[in-house]
């Protein structure tokens, strides 16, 4: 199945880089910052669609559809545009990403980085690939020198849970911190060691259900600000290579 999510990815992947740079029809979800094109429901459509016929019986959480069907023991969850935001004003970070869980346990998640054309997969069990290239994450322990990522809400101007005084702080504490604009990619860069650290509030299953299962596989930790275990539904992440977990956990909970 792992191929199958990969070939659809990649195919997505395709349907999106055809729109960029072309004028979208934009519409607004929640509110003027939250956005769908029509990229976005093309991809979903696409990958759906597939779903739909290769294994009719199992269930889809897609994020332009909402939930699709219930009772398989199988579920996909899917972003079919992850950086909606960045694609629509030009700038070429986004991707593309599928987590597939068998009785609520993660079992695979691909991310497609659609402009660099590389294909990050796993595989309970079989470790983080970016590519064919295993993935690590960072040794680094010591907070001062790494490089975090984090992202916004769409309601970051309320400042839910003080969000921006979080923000501040690790950006007076880190080398630097890098806000992307696409969580799966976030997570991704956290698996292949590029960044030490990632936190966010509000997210949605499909941002971050393959990309925590990359991070597992690649040795990293992703807890909420309690240091509990996650699920996608979780509302606040924390993934690290595991070194500097309580450096940033000790900030977290500072700000809560
Ligand atoms: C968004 C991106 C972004 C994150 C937002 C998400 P979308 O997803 O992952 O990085 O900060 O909270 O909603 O809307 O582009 O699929
Ligand atoms: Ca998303
Ligand atoms: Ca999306």
């Amino acid at each position: 199945m792992l191929n199958d999510i990969i070939n659809i990815a990649k195919e997505a992947g395709g349907v999106i880089r055809e729109g960029f740079g072309k004028k979208n029809q934009i519409e607004f979800k929640t509110n003027e910052t939250n956005l769908v094109t029509e990229v976005d429901k093309a991809s979903e459509k696409l990958i759906i669609d597939f779903v739909a016929r290769k294994y009719p019986s199992h269930g889809i959480l897609a994020e332009e559809g909402g939930a699709i069907k219930h009772g398989s023991e199988y579920l996909w969850i899917i972003d079919p545009l992850d950086g909606t935001t960045n694609f629509a004003h030009g700038l070429p970070v986004f991707s593309v990403s599928i987590g597939l869980q068998k009785n609520k346990e993660t079992i695979a998640g691909v991310v497609y980085d659609v402009m660099f054309d590389v294909v990050y997969s796993a595989e309970k069990g079989s470790g983080s690939f970016a590519n064919h290239n295993k993935m690590s994450v960072s040794t680094n322990d010591i907070i001062g020198r790494s490089v975090l990522a984090t992202g916004f809400p769409y309601n970051v101007f309320d400042n839910p849970d003080n969000l921006l005084e979080k923000f501040t702080a690790m950006t007076r504490l880190a080398r630097g911190v890098r806000r992307l604009g696409s969580a799966a990619l976030d997570l991704c860069y956290l698996a292949k060691g590029v960044f030490d650290g990632y936190w966010e509030m509000n997210l949605n299953p499909w941002d971050i259900c393959a990309g925590i299962l990359l991070v597992e596989e690649a040795g990293g930790m992703v807890t909420d600000f309690n240091n509990q275990q996650i699920d996608m539904y979780t509302k606040k992440i924390l993934a690290t290579n595991g070194r500097i977990h309580q450096q940033m956990l000790d900030i977290l909970q500072k700000y809560e």
